[in-house]
């Protein structure tokens, strides 16, 4: 159990962080939530008190013989300030401690997360945007706004994320500290294929796999957090994209090939975690297969598909990153990793990252274990982790090889 401090400053989104709340008590850690006052027209310390189990106080005159203002910040393990509006984020560059969550902003000697959310043109004023800059370069995280809808009609950066992804990313930033989230891939295109295709068989059925998309998911949500335009090309899944990244719906190989080829060429790195059906049924039914009719199939002839990733790596422009991803067991025929490698070289691309699928490890759990293999013969291996702590790894692996000429 970790002592997280959530901070809500004083926006509309504040009733988010109920939800925020919610997902780290019911991962076990003890949360103090510290509040603005803004921050309590919004939502009452009732609410925060109740779902914390812990006080809730705004200013530094509550608490006095504890010493609060010093202390809260001192004994956590991570602070989470969501959201953070542009004047918390402001107080917080000022180094001003005028309440509770400022006091504790300067004390914390824990990984600091800001996620601010707020209206676009705040967002992006440069008075906002020089805060933010400020507060990366003394070491905290800050992630970058969804896009979407924001307070009445208006829509464009600045919504606060969903919880669940805020979560997921903090709960990265508790175990493996800010650098997990390091502000590396600014000014990178980032092209992501998720989840698995389908290939149909008649109107009702298709050939699938189990692929749940996850892994992707998460890779495009740390890539956003890191900075990068991401582009996710999602094969039939139905999640929601996280911080607003553009996500380009596909069905079959085929469709997932035409969507990749199409995205790649602006971009800097081009991931391929998608499962891409090696096999379709030579023909698809136009009515669907009865059981007696004429038509009731006694076998299912199959053709290849084509290989996705060994397009991308012949078509790759000049500097371009591509990734592919296996999922490998060991045979009589070689381990995984020699399996892995063989296949790193028959693709062409400047990495594999390895999943042992042996046991049925991997598939829609929310854990992962990878290693990541380089053109150059170099392996490096990504702890057990969540699968976004493993996606910070496989960036943190994969940046390294980006060239210093466009570095954001
Ligand atoms: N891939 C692809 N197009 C395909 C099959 C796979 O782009 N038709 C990509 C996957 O997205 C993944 C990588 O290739 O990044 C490895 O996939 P895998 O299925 O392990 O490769 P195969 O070449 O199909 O190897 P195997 O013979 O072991 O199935």
């Amino acid at each position: 159990m970790s002592s997280i401090v959530l901070g809500v400053s004083g926006g509309v989104a504040a009733y988010k962080a109920a939800f925020l709340l919610r997902a780290f008590t019911e991962a076990g850690h003890d949360v103090r939530v510290v509040p603005t006052p803004g921050a309590l027209h919004f939502v009452g310390a009732a609410t925060f008190e109740a779902l914390s189990g812990n006080p809730v106080t705004t200013d530094v005159w509550s608490d006095v013989p504890d010493v609060a203002h010093v202390r809260i910040g001192q004994s956590a393990d991570l602070v989470v300030v969501a959201p953070a509006t542009a004047d918390l984020l402001a107080r917080a560059v000022a180094g001003r401690a005028d309440d509770l969550l400022t006091a504790t902003l300067l004390t914390a000697a824990c990984p600091v997360v800001f996620v601010p959310a707020m209206h676009t043109e705040m967002w992006l004023h440069p008075a906002t945007q020089d805060n933010v800059a400020t507060l990366r370069r003394r070491g905290a995280v800050v992630l970058p706004p969804a896009v979407g809808r924001l307070t009445g009609p208006d829509s464009g950066p600045g919504r606060l994320p969903e919880p669940a992804d805020i979560a997921a990313l903090a709960t990265v930033v508790l175990h493996h500290g800010a650098a997990a989230l390091a502000h590396d891939l600014t000014g990178r295109r980032v092209l992501i294929s998720a989840g698995g295709t389908r290939e149909p068989l008649d109107p009702v059925r298709y050939l699938g796999n189990r692929s749940s998309g996850k892994q992707g998911w998460a890779l495009a949500r740390v890539a956003a957090a890191r900075g990068a335009e991401v582009v996710l090309v999602a094969a039939n899944v139905e999640a929601p994209a996280p911080f607003g990244v553009r996500t380009v719906p596909v069905g079959t190989a085929e469709e997932l090939r035409t969507a990749m080829l199409a995205e790649a060429p602006d971009s800097d790195v081009v991931v391929m975690t998608a499962a891409v059906a090696d096999f379709r049924p030579e023909d698809v039914a136009l009515t669907k297969l009865k059981k007696g009719s004429a038509a009731e199939p006694t076998s299912v002839p199959l053709v290849r598909n084509p290989d996705v990733l060994a397009e991308l790596v012949t078509k790759r422009t000049a500097d371009q990153i591509v990734v592919g991803f296996a999922a490998e067991t060991g045979d009589d025929d070689g381990d995984v990793l020699s399996h892995a490698r063989a296949k790193l070289a028959r693709k062409g691309c400047d990495f594999l990252v390895v999943n042992d699928v042996s046991a049925g490890q991997v598939f829609g759990r929310p854990d992962n274990t990878v290693v990541v293999l380089a053109a150059d013969g170099s392996a490096t291996e990504v702890p057990t982790g969540s699968k976004d702590a493993v996606a910070a790894g496989i960036w943190t692996a994969v940046s390294v090889a980006l060239s210093p000429r466009s570095q954001g």
